[in-house]
């Protein structure tokens, strides 16, 4: 090493024996020496169901992504199975919306009844369904509405309602991503009075009010008809509270927890692993998906390469498991 030109050396008298390359000079070495592997267990594939048959209708700002009829996502699920991809998360379309989000809790609604179907293909899939009146509704809110307020207490009854008719249908987890205070207790309370003690919640816990969410709410079609969900989900400045959010989530009763979104936040998910040491997920959501999707279609950037550093990258923060669209086109990648 070339010796400094004045003043004293930064270097101790060993440094300049030091080189950090070696260990990077070959794929064997590198393989030996990384500390973040990808396997396709890590992922949970998001899955957007709606009514009718033989429907496949591409979401239009979410290149790859479709609209399912229940048929369609069964093809779909026994994919992502043979791919080694353990888990889906079910988002309902209903046939229609209305002021409380009935089809949200209804036992024929399409979300139950694609439970059922998939359940019965393939037993071994763990079936999450997302728990929220978003979809549902015609307002398109997460939860009742009165004048221009999203309702907390009322709503909470609604969402037990959906979870408890997500588990009767056979959903293996539900997931809660409304946001509302208390869900995750009434939820828990629910399931066990009906004999559901064992069946884990992975709670939307550190849920930011986000800007990323935009190409989902064309694939759910539940963008709000006035205002926003700024009085629910959290503000993007804030971390403590993300680590208040998420305590009071494990204390009703929360077996997994979630950051969303993922990439601007890998700093919580590292804050939330470190504080509580709880499965913790994170959503790589829909705006992370599309801008990929999007730089790499002008050729701006390498897409796969992309793809994989965002998912290396949500784990290294500490994520135990990744909700991403990417699931099963990373797995193709890993195998
Ligand atoms: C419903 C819900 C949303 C997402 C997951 N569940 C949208 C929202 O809160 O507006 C977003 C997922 C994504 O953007 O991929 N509450
Ligand atoms: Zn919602």
């Amino acid at each position: 090493m070339m010796a400094m030109q004045t003043g004293e050396s930064i270097f101790t008298p060993y440094t300049e024996f030091i080189r950090t390359r070696r260990t990077r000079m070959t794929e064997g070495l590198r393989s030996m020496v990384r500390e973040t592997v990808l396997t396709p267990k890590d992922f949970i594939y998001p899955l957007f169901v709606v009514p009718g048959k033989g429907v496949r209708k591409a979401v239009k700002s979410m290149p790859g992504v479709f609209n399912l009829s229940v048929d369609e996502a069964v093809k779909e699920c026994r994919e992502v199975y043979k791919l080694g991809i353990p888990a889906v998360i079910l988002f309902g379309i209903p046939r229609h919306k209305d002021e409380v989000g009935s089809e949200a809790w209804d036992a024929d609604g399409v979300v139950q009844e694609a439970v059922r179907k998939i359940k019965k293909a393939l037993p071994q899939l763990v079936v999450i369904t997302d728990v929220c009146m978003c979809e549902y509704t015609s307002h398109g809110h997460c939860g009742i509405v009165r004048g221009e307020e999203i309702v907390n207490d009322p709503t909470l009854e609604l969402l037990a309602r959906e979870a408890l008719s997500h588990a009767e249908a056979g959903a293996d987890m539900v997931a809660p991503s409304d946001m509302m205070d208390g869900r995750v207790a009434v939820i828990r309370a629910t399931l066990d009075d009906h004999g559901f003690t064992n069946l884990p919640i992975m709670s939307y816990a550190a849920k930011y009010s986000s800007g990323y969410y935009g190409p989902f709410r064309d694939a759910a079609d539940s963008a709000p008809a006035f205002g926003d969900r700024r009085s629910h989900q959290m503000d993007p400045a804030n971390s403590d509270e993300a680590i208040r959010e998420v305590a009071i989530d494990i204390e009703e009763g929360a077996d997994i927890v979630m950051v969303k979104p993922a990439g601007p936040y890998l700093d919580i998910i590292r804050r939330v692993k470190d504080e509580f040491g709880m499965p913790t997920a994170a959503y790589q959501v829909s705006g992370e998906y599309a801008m990929i999707k999007a730089g790499a279609a002008n050729g701006w950037i390498d897409h796969d390469r992309v793809m994989m550093e965002s998912l290396v990258g949500i784990k290294r923060a500490g994520a135990d498991m990744m909700l991403t669209y990417f699931a099963k086109e990373a797995a193709k990648l890993l195998k």
